[in-house]
């Protein structure tokens, strides 16, 4: 490529990392800008009645702004958020995003996609989320789900299914997914992945022909614990669809959650990087403590059965869960952990530990739950050895505990 003929904001030819720092940035030089305003209009502006009616039904049936036309109002069209939406659909190479106020807004907006179109039927592979799997537990959404094996989804499907939904890694397992040979099988149907955990440096499932991709962008996107969001990534046609239910039903994100996240997306690839390598030299520590029943994640040998490191995931990440064996394990391991917090979420600058039998995986049914000895590990940018040092006292301590202290699970 010529200097000349360099153009930071064209993805072609340009490296993830750089696109990671410019894209969405479009246009900013010529406004006298280094970084995106964040504009707090709830209201736009119009030049017409009939420019204004033309514009908002175009917006409110998730068009997208066109040159010249006014947003309207906050709920139909905001730059800030459109800009994000834009440098995420770049990262996962899709067409176009549409980000919402939480990961669960976004999901709940593809599921009343899929009821929209007469397509209630939802194919899904546990395990998924907490809140994932109650909400398609419960039907609340008009959904009624059916739970398959990865390599049994052509067995579930039926005349109205809508969608099939996967996690992978998934939590809290972190067992991977093979996501082309799931698309094979949904034939027409689109697949759904939530690639919270893999984020798109680790992992970009439309590269494998899933139609959705949807990230909790509260954990890595945004990747400080300060900026709660959620995002789809997609293809046009599905992107107006969910674009036009978002402005109907009102889950928007917030114009300054949208420049944390795209503020997030720059540095993106060497969080997830730097915290991916302490990861695995922590999952290799853990191993030999006599505490440990077993390490679950994805680098260590035997846990990739399907081999997919390397092919449609990049690195193991840097979510590690323990089996500790049993429940009175867990929590007295969660509880003694310092310098990781006890705190659910994940994918943050700083290491956190939680029960998720108890507290992510509480509503689902109790066939389905994670074991009451599993304990989730997000692994953040502190020392390798600090954290070490702080795991493994909390490890000792559960060596401790007298038998008559053992505790029920939830
Ligand atoms: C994998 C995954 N998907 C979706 C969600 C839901 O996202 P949010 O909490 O932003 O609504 C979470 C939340 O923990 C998650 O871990």
């Amino acid at each position: 490529m010529t200097e000349s003929s360099f153009d930071p904001f064209a993805p072609a030819g340009i490296h993830f990392e750089t696109r990671a720092v410019h894209a969405g940035m479009e246009g900013l030089a010529e406004s006298g800008s280094h970084v995106p305003p964040i504009d707090l209009s709830t209201t736009n502006p119009l030049a017409s009645v009939e420019s204004g009616g033309d514009s908002y039904e175009n917006l409110a049936t998730g068009g997208i702004l066109q040159a010249g036309e006014s947003p309207v109002y906050q709920r139909l069209w905001q730059p800030g958020v459109a800009r994000f939406e834009r440098a995420l659909a770049d990262l996962e190479g899709t067409e176009e995003s549409v980000a919402f106020a939480t990961g669960m807004a976004a999901l709940t907006a593809c599921l009343m996609a899929a009821v929209a179109a007469g397509t209630p039927h939802i194919v899904a592979v546990r395990p998924l989320y907490g809140g994932t799997d109650h909400v398609l537990a419960t039907g609340l959404l008009g959904t009624r789900v059916t739970w398959a094996e990865p390599d049994r989804i052509a067995d579930a499907l039926c005349a109205d299914t809508g969608l099939v939904v996967l996690e992978t890694p998934a939590n809290p397992t972190l067992e991977l997914v093979d996501i082309a040979s799931v698309v094979r099988q949904a034939g027409s149907v689109p697949v759904l992945v939530d690639n919270t955990f893999a984020t798109p440096v680790l992992q970009r499932p439309a590269e494998y022909g899933a139609r959705l991709v949807l990230h909790s962008a509260t954990k890595f996107l945004g990747g400080h614990g300060d900026v709660m969001g959620g995002v789809v990534a997609t293809d046009d046609e599905w992107a107006r669809r969910l674009r036009g239910l978002r402005a109907l039903t009102g889950a928007l994100l917030h114009p300054f959650a949208a420049y944390l996240l795209h503020r997030g997306l720059r540095t993106l690839p060497v969080r997830v990087r730097a915290q991916q390598e302490t990861a695995g030299e922590l999952a290799v520590r853990l191993q030999s403590h006599p505490a440990v029943h077993r390490v679950l994640y994805p680098g260590l040998p035997g846990q990739d059965p399907l081999g997919l490191l390397g092919r449609q995931f990049d690195g193991p990440g840097s979510l590690i869960s323990l089996d500790l064996g049993a429940f009175d394990a867990a929590v007295r391991f969660t509880e003694s952990c310092k310098l990781v917090t006890h705190a659910v979420s994940l994918g943050g600058v700083d290491s956190l530990v939680q029960h998720p039998a108890s507290l992510t995986h509480r509503p689902v049914a109790s066939d389905a739950k994670p074991h009451a000895g599993v304990v989730r590990l997000s692994i953040g940018l502190e020392h390798v050895d600090d954290l070490t040092a702080d795991l493994m006292t909390a490890l000792d301590s559960t060596l401790r505990i007298p038998a008559a202290a053992s505790r029920v699970p939830v």
